[in-house]
């Protein structure tokens, strides 16, 4: 899950294809690279590394300027993170470009067809067959449009594809001498990766997400699989891939360039774990009416022939998929959560009355679109919970709910855990609402009435929070388990994955019940364990942190300060007292805090940890 971008306009692209590069860079950052036309031949700049590395090679040795070029940012699927399989890639001539996001699964038979041909290869990668495709066919087609959309019919696998060609190079000898306008141009294609179109003035840029060019436009295109795209002084045409011309409608996003900035935070997931309190409001407002859910997108009635619901999710999204289906059960209807990956050999019997709700923040997550697919292939309606307007989720499903989270940059999913839960659980009291039999929680009242006070109370928790000492108390611990009971659950294991992916520490979640069937053999003095408290099972809760103690292991109690399990513990991280389904997303603000300082402390790439990246495009 690479970001791609490409950019034609009138002046020099080389900072606005970097500073675009710098947006995606949650996307991938194992490598980056540009290339651009300036008339004098392709200039290709890549490294291993993040955009900085890039951007001091450039100062070291520039491009020079020109006014149509595209750039890369990596996450490694095919070969190591090295300068050579970095993107772009080229073709033995060097001419053709290309930067590519997906995975070409027909790459090594195309390969050795190339290598047949003469075609050398300096990477280990998917990707450089299309530079060389592309490149071959050239030869034989009488211009470059047709040469690209030929490459790209003969890829299998998902893609997200840019191209430049420029054979400007004295002495250049491409059989039919292409004629120069032809190559004032970027050709594009996308099946199965994202891919949107922005619409600047006198520039168009295309980029794997908005980010990448919203300091320039926020008038888009969502491309469709199948789309070919060729972008140009003069304007962009989109067609299918025979060259038909295909209409697309343009959307306007309501997101501001400093949405996509750190502002006065030292990273992202700080800010985004700060900017909790205004992306619920926006996520509650005009939801909830005279003590009732009322979603515009879902009217009463809206799911009366439905008799179950499944959610599928990855990641955090599958935590926050937990909330959801907690809360149906306890309405007594038939449900079940899926983990994505797992849906197809999962799924179990489905039909046209089963409901399948895909939560995805980025809406671009392969192995939950791939569940969406499966589930409409079985019949099923399905609905997609998501945080991006015009994602793929959000166009493939039945129906799409958003969570109004606004753009989230660091890798390590926060805010969007909160307003996706809030989100599901008002989804739930609808869809409970319409079902017969179903029963809406018994306090629905109470419950929407407290939901007001939650942006306010997250406030407070930011703001008096002591999760920075804790971090620092037990930093060196050995490993870090999390324990709750129902809701608490889903926290519980949301807290340790927020823990584990940005401090590369051994942490785990479990349902406090389970410990002392086999993880307590992992509990000594060096393993605190963080207890939470929801208001549902406590008790139990804390006989079972009272097991973990009795081996050593420090406790942690959060929970309200009157809470009875407070004292019991060897330290507290204090939650407002609110209805039992908030109370879970209060203490899971104060883990996202303690993993964040934990992870300060320990020096860690916060925002892009090793390994990550924010949304998994390929299965
Ligand atoms: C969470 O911090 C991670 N970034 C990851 O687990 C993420 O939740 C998962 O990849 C699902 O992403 P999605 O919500 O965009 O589908």
């Amino acid at each position: 899950m690479c970001g791609i971008i490409a950019r034609v306009g009138r002046d020099d692209a080389v900072d606005t294809l970097l500073t675009g590069l710098e947006n995606l860079e949650y996307r991938g950052y194992d490598s980056a690279g540009i290339a651009i036309k300036n008339g004098t031949g392709l200039k290709v700049r890549k490294c291993s590394g993040e955009v900085d590395a890039l951007k001091t090679g450039i100062d070291e040795s520039p491009t020079g300027s020109g006014t149509i070029g595209i750039g890369h940012t990596r996450w490694s699927t095919h070969g190591p993170p090295t300068d050579e399989n970095a993107h772009p890639h080229t073709d033995t001539t060097g001419e053709v470009a290309v930067v590519h996001n997906g995975i070409i699964e027909n790459y090594a038979t195309l390969k050795a067809d190339l290598e047949a041909e003469g075609h050398e290869f300096e990477s280990d990668t998917d990707t450089e067959v299309i530079p060389h495709l592309i490149d071959e066919y050239r030869r034989t087609t009488d211009d470059i449009e047709t040469a690209f959309r030929r490459a790209i019919a003969d890829l299998e696998g998902s893609y997200a594809v840019a191209a430049i060609v420029d054979s400007d190079e004295p002495g250049s000898d491409s059989p039919d001498g292409d004629s120069p306008d032809e190559e004032e141009a970027v050709y594009a294609a996308r099946r199965g990766s994202p891919l949107v179109l922005g619409l600047g003035s006198e520039e168009w840029f295309l980029a794997s997400d908005i980010p990448a060019f919203l300091e320039e436009t926020n008038d888009v295109i969502y491309l469709e699989d199948g789309d070919v795209v060729v972008l140009e002084p003069e304007g962009y045409r989109i067609t299918d891939l025979e060259g038909t011309p295909v209409s697309r409608e343009t959307d306007t996003v309501d997101w501001d360039p400093e949405d996509a900035g750190k502002g006065e935070y030292d990273h992202y997931m700080r800010k985004e774990i700060h900017s909790q309190p205004t992306s619920l409001a926006n996520t509650i407002e005009g939801r909830v009416a005279d003590g009732e859910v009322d979603l515009e997108e879902f009217p009463a009635g809206a799911f009366t022939d439905v008799d179950a619901v499944q959610f599928v999710a990855c990641g955090t999204s599958y935590h926050a998929a937990m909330y959801g289906e907690w809360l149906l059960r306890e309405a007594n209807v038939r449900t079940a959560v899926h983990r994505a990956s797992e849906y197809d050999s999962s799924v179990g019997p489905i039909d046209e009355h089963t409901l399948v709700v895909a939560v995805t923040q980025s809406g671009e997550t392969a192995d939950t679109l791939a569940a969406v697919r499966e589930a409409k292939a079985r019949g099923a309606r399905t609905v997609a919970v998501t945080n991006v307007v015009g994602s793929t989720a959000a166009r493939e499903a039945d129906d799409a709910l958003y969570i109004r989270a606004g753009p989230e940059i660091g890798v390590a999913a926060t805010k969007t855990f909160s307003s996706q839960s809030v989100t599901l659980a008002l989804l739930t009291q609808r869809i409970a609402a319409d079902i017969p039999d179903a029963e809406p929680i018994d306090d629905l009242d109470v419950m929407l009435e407290s939901l007001s006070d939650l942006p306010d109370q997250v406030e407070t928790v930011v703001e008096t929070s002591r999760a920075d000492e804790l971090a620092e108390r037990y930093l060196e611990s050995r490993a870090f388990f999390f324990i709750g009971r129902g809701l608490g659950h889903a926290v519980a294991l949301e807290g340790a994955l927020k823990f584990k992916e940005i401090t590369y520490e051994h942490a785990e979640g479990f349902t406090a019940g389970e410990l002392k069937h086999g993880p307590l053999a992992l509990v000594t003095e060096a393993t605190p364990v963080f207890s939470v408290f929801t208001g549902g099972g406590d008790e139990a809760v804390q006989t079972n942190a009272t097991e973990a103690q009795s081996r050593g292991a420090p406790i942690v109690t959060i929970a309200p300060d009157d809470h009875q399990a407070v004292g019991t513990g060897d330290a507290h991280l204090s939650i407002p007292d609110t209805h039992p389904v908030w109370a879970g997303l209060l203490a899971n603000v104060q883990l996202q805090l303690l993993s964040y300082h934990a992870a300060n402390e320990l020096g860690r790439s916060i925002d892009k940890p090793r390994n990550l990246a924010k949304s998994v495009t390929v299965e």
